[in-house]
């Protein structure tokens, strides 16, 4: 069954408590922590200061790194309770070396690829990772428009996982909604990432109701 991930980075900062609670209870089953460096991204979001206390609301957190040599700050981010630390292949020139070093910081591991990047950089951290996260906008900002060209890279990974036997989730961040979700479930994603349209939609637990009966359907 799919599974939904809300991003933080849509939210009234100040609201934050009772926001991550209005969507433990409308069922997401992570929260997706979007942490952005200013050089990685052009924008600058919040580090793992806040995450302790984010943390603590019972759905595990999936921290994106979006920040530049992540390898400096893994064990703060699993310290500050992150479940799922997911760093960018593009933003490391050691991406073997940082998937051990989150497993090995008692994290699972993640490599988030841009919209440019080929799924090719996967073949040999296959079996590395427990989770791939396709971005379907540039990262940096919510409420973008999904990039169309980035549907088919899902579908890649997806044989490529089920050729080598991995289970790792494929997860997909960046303007996705009830209906531009559709084509990336049909494609093999199992996690996907909602922000603006999430938290804007007047019925959160209509929105993931909605979302799990489309992909209950097309799995049935
Ligand atoms: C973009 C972030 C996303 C973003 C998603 O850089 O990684 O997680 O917040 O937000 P929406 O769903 O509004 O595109
Ligand atoms: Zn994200």
């Amino acid at each position: 069954m799919i599974k939904l991930a809300p991003s933080m980075l849509a939210v009234n900062f100040l609201k934050l408590g009772e926001e991550i609670e209005r969507m433990a209870d409308a069922g997401a089953d992570y929260l997706h922590y979007d942490v952005m460096d200013g050089n990685f991204v052009p924008n600058i979001s919040f580090g793992q200061g806040i995450l302790k206390y984010a943390a603590k609301c019972g759905l595990p957190v999936d921290a994106h790194l979006m920040i530049a040599n992540p390898e400096k700050y893994v064990e703060e981010f699993v310290d500050a309770g992150a479940k799922i630390v997911t760093v960018h292949a593009e933003a490391t020139n050691h991406l073997h070396r940082v998937l051990q070093q989150i497993r090995n910081a008692g994290a699972l591991a993640g490599v988030a690829l841009n919209p440019g990047t080929s799924p090719e950089c996967l073949k040999y951290v296959l079996g590395d990772f427990d989770l791939a996260l396709v971005m379907s906008v540039n990262p940096g900002f919510g409420g973008q428009k999904m990039i169309p060209a980035t549907i088919n890279k899902v579908g890649e990974i997806r044989r490529m996982l089920d050729a080598a036997g991995c289970d790792a989730l494929i997860e997909v961040d960046g303007g996705l909604n009830t209906k531009t979700c559709i084509p990336f479930m049909e494609q093999g994603m199992t996690v996907m990432v909602a922000g603006s349209a999430l938290f804007g939609a007047s019925d959160a637990k209509a929105f993931i109701d909605e979302v799990r009966a489309v992909d209950a359907k097309l799995h049935a």
